[in-house]
């Protein structure tokens, strides 16, 4: 009975993939997709100690290590994956707007650690939101719901946008990349991380190039995002087994990027790839 049971939830879990994948290719159903998916984990799993949804970064010896003093429970390297990207251009004094800030741990580091003048986080999940809103008080750090396809913002009143590990989930990133033109200062930057298949990687530099914005540097951190994903294996498994009802800690665990799990193999094998990208719209 129990291996029945078994098989029946597997084999659902499979269909339902294979429904994701043939749907993604229509932007209507990404947006559904992600708003779905972000307003439920948000929702279903509060917990105070996730407060970040990226792979994370080990960076490379030329890039200066930082000393902040990290409980155990912070991940460290979700963190540096803010932390390094906030580094390629001087952020202090600055207006920050974040696309896709999640669970806000992210902004809560840069705006404490490197002293913008003002940080909005801005995320598609409403339930993201309410609680990075909880779980962050910082004076100069906000937090709203709105798109990367419609900022909701004036134009030319940001001086760097950061987007970390969000654009691939947007039902048009030729849209995101007009409205981060427009709410941009002259001279204002656009700090981005992301993944995607070797033809999709193709496919978002051809979109940078036409963004209208000039592409300062272009790295693959495909290394530093396996290495964050091998160095933290153990603390990520022990999270995930704490705060994720049994049933679902394995489909979890392939979605938070484990050793082993699609990613970490794609990346490994080389055929996904992580950037990490710097523009700047002219003065
Ligand atoms: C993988 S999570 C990364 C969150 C955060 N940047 C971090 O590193 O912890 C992707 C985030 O992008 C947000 N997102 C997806 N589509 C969006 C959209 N069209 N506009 C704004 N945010 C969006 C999701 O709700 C989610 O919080």
């Amino acid at each position: 009975m129990f291996g029945l049971s078994f098989y029946i939830v597997r084999q659902t879990l499979k269909m339902v993939n294979f429904i994701i994948r043939v749907f993604k290719r229509y932007p209507w159903f990404k947006r559904l997709n992600a708003k779905v998916t972000y307003e439920l984990l948000a929702k279903k799993i509060p917990a105070e100690e996730w407060q970040f949804m990226n792979y994370g970064y080990v960076p490379n010896a030329s890039e200066k290590p930082f000393d902040i003093p990290l409980g155990p429970e912070v991940q460290r390297h979700s963190l540096q994956m803010y932390h390094y990207l906030a580094l390629k251009t001087d952020v202090q004094g600055k207006d920050i707007l974040e696309v896709g800030s999640g669970r806000g741990g992210g902004a809560k580091h840069v705006a404490s650690a490197l002293q913008p003048a003002s940080y909005i986080g801005m995320d598609l999940a409403q339930s993201a939101v309410d609680l990075a809103k909880r779980l962050h008080k910082v004076p100069n750090l906000s937090f709203i719901q709105g798109s990367a396809e419609s900022i909701p913002l004036p134009d030319n009143s940001i001086d760097v946008v950061l987007n970390v590990e969000s654009c691939h989930a947007y039902g048009s990133v030729d849209k995101f990349f007009s409205e981060v033109k427009r709410v941009l200062k002259p001279g204002g930057y656009l700090l981005l991380v992301d993944f995607r298949s070797v033809e999709n990687m193709d496919l978002l530099k051809s979109q940078l190039a036409k963004s209208g914005l000039e592409l300062l540097e272009e790295e693959n951190i495909s290394q530093n995002v396996i290495n964050a994903m091998e160095e933290e294996d153990d603390t990520k498994q022990a999270r995930i087994k704490r705060l994720v009802p049994a049933k679902w800690q394995k489909l979890f665990a392939d979605f938070a990027g484990v050793v082993g799990s699609k990613l970490h193999t794609n990346l490994k094998n080389g055929t996904r790839l992580y950037y990490r990208f710097a523009l700047r719209k002219k003065s």
